[in-house]
């Protein structure tokens, strides 16, 4: 389950959402590719890496129009991610996702607007120097078929000159972190790796430079749901300990939910349909649009959200005792599992050293959900 416990920076309020701080930086608006790169300072680029906790993203009226076509993929694009922040972009294929993060490290030009990291203008940056900095996983995985495990994850820092000692080291930390034991792993080569180990190592070479930013373009999206889930628990762990600003984009929405401490609802045009954090999206659906992308089950999605103990607990007398019990670290969609399964009235609610400390039934969990249960609150229609 998603921790509860996150740093200051991963709760950042969504009022600091689309805040405008204009560059006073030359306008990037009218380069594109391939036009020369303006000579950039090695220190500009330093700075943003050594801050590998986190560095603050703002886009700021971002526009991508390609050449020949009709209407732009992305539009007038205003967000900040705050450090140490996990922002999900969600919205169905083809509004903009990919092209919208790709302009962050430079993959993509934008056509106008300018996009900072850490205050620094990226389109002043050296876009190769640049991106060695941002860890990206693509969406396709994207390991190169010809090297080993270990050479997959060595690209960047052999790039950035680290001593073969410090990336082997490295190697076996990484490897160690996303679960698959270096001596087994790091010599193989990615075909002879399931998908889902693919995947691991497509994470851990992002993150082989311990950049500041990741890029995450659906990391998890070849995997079997089960396989999908342990990854996500994996790599919430991981963020609670590095807390990266991450951009990480999705088609599911119960996936943005789960590992977002913000989500964006994107549509055509990577229009923003809401910015906020995943309960207030769940209990306040800024439209139609976000109403349909939640789907069913928004209030199943909330109680993922919260923990057990946000419950009022009723006395342990209550339950009828038995060897099921809910732990104080569960949240309230665990404890309703448990209760749909035993089929019981109410279960105990036991601490870490399983003390009984109250008990949890159905109707102590729809007290919690309150008026929005019965009545979804859809604040506006589309025009
Ligand atoms: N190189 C390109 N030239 C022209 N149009 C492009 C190019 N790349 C993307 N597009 C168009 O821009 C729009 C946004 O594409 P993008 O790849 O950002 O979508 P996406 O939201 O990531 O979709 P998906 O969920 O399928 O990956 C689409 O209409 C796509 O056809
Ligand atoms: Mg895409």
């Amino acid at each position: 389950m998603r921790s509860t416990s996150r740093s200051p920076a991963l709760s950042a309020s969504s009022s600091s959402r689309s805040s405008s701080t204009r560059s006073s930086s030359p306008s990037p608006a009218t380069r594109r590719q391939g036009d020369s790169v303006p000579k950039t300072p090695d220190t500009a680029i330093i700075q943003i890496a050594r801050n590998t906790s986190g560095a603050r993203i703002v886009l700021d009226h971002v526009t991508k129009s390609y050449a020949n076509q009709p209407v732009a993929a992305v539009e007038d694009f205003s967000m900040t991610a705050e450090p140490g922040e996990l922002i999900m972009f969600v919205g169905p294929s083809g509004c903009g996702k990919t092209t919208t993060m790709k302009m962050i490290n430079r993959i993509i030009e934008p056509t106008s607007g300018s996009i900072s990291i850490d205050g620094r203008d990226v389109l002043s940056l050296n876009p190769h120097e640049l991106r060695r900095h941002i860890g990206y996983v693509i969406q396709q995985i994207g390991l190169f078929p010809h090297m080993t495990i270990a050479e997959n994850i060595a690209v960047v820092p052999k790039l950035l000159g680290w001593s073969k000692n410090a990336i082997g080291d490295r190697i076996d930390e990484l490897l160690t972190t996303v679960e698959l034991n270096p001596r087994d792993f790091a010599h193989r080569y990615p075909k002879q790796l399931s998908g889902g180990q693919q995947q691991r190592v497509g994470v851990a070479r992002a993150l082989a430079a311990d950049p500041p930013v990741m890029l995450m373009d659906e990391p998890f999206g070849a995997t079997d749901p089960i396989t999908r889930e342990k990854l996500q628990a994996e790599f919430l762990r991981l963020q609670d300990s590095l807390g990266k600003t991450i951009i990480f984009v999705t088609h599911d929405f119960d996936e943005a939910v789960r590992l977002g401490d913000r989500i964006a609802v994107l549509s055509d045009r990577s229009q923003i349909e809401q910015f906020d954090t995943p309960a207030n999206i769940l209990a306040s659906p800024a439209n139609d649009y976000v109403a349909s992308f939640i789907g069913h089950g928004a209030a199943i999605k909330r109680l993922t959200l919260i923990p057990v103990t946000d419950a009022v607990l009723g006395p342990v007398s209550e339950s009828s005792g038995g060897p099921i019990t809910v732990c104080d670290t569960d949240t309230l969609r665990d404890a309703l599992d448990s209760l749909v399964l035993t089929g019981l009235a109410a279960l105990t609610v036991v601490d870490e050293a399983r003390r009984p400390i109250g008990s949890i039934s159905v109707d102590r969990i729809s007290a919690v959900l309150g008026a929005d249960v019965a009545t979804p609150t859809v604040q506006a229609s589309r025009p």
